[in-house]
């Protein structure tokens, strides 16, 4: 098993992410781990939010696309918000300038939701994040767990409506 030298600092002082670091260690930080780790986030703080997300990637050195990806595509995973499909979209550089700022304006006037936020039937999540590891994709979203590069805001838009058709 590969340890980390050093153990990433939690993102706040609270004792429950010993719970989630104790976790981690008996897996070795195994990136096989992250099921394991996000369940623990969960049952510690009852969602998984952005900032839980990148210190369970940091801690087992996977990307933070994937983090997410894992954690929209699992119902078992209360995000926070919460809304019953999930899109979190990219705003890092390389996906800014691409054209997820504009994205993400036209996906909340398209499905009347304020960034972070849920529609209010409770269908659709607006998720933002700093950049999720996979830039090379850019302008990358995931929409309910799949990692969607090069996507223009129609594209994207076009394919939340499909899955909130589901
Ligand atoms: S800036 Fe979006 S993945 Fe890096």
């Amino acid at each position: 098993m590969r340890m980390p030298t050093k153990i990433p600092q939690a993102p706040s002082e609270d004792k429950r992410w010993r719970i989630v670091e104790t976790t981690m260690r008996r897996q070795g930080f195994d990136p096989h781990a992250l099921i394991e780790a996000l369940h623990s986030v969960q049952q510690a703080f009852g969602f998984v939010d952005e900032s839980s997300m990148r210190y369970v990637a940091t801690c087992l050195r996977v990307p933070l696309s994937k983090v997410y990806g894992v954690s929209t595509f699992y119902h078992h995973f209360t995000l926070k918000p919460q809304g019953k499909h999930a899109c979190v979209v990219c705003l890092g550089t390389a996906c800014y300038i691409k054209g997820n700022g504009l994205a993400v304006k036209a996906i909340s006037e398209r499905f009347k939701v304020k960034e972070g936020q849920t529609t209010d039937d409770g269908q659709l999540s607006l998720l933002t994040a700093r950049c999720i590891g996979a830039c090379g994709l850019a302008p990358v979203s995931v929409i309910d767990g799949e990692v969607v590069g090069k996507s223009t805001a129609a594209e994207l838009i076009a394919k939340i409506e499909r899955s909130l058709s589901k």
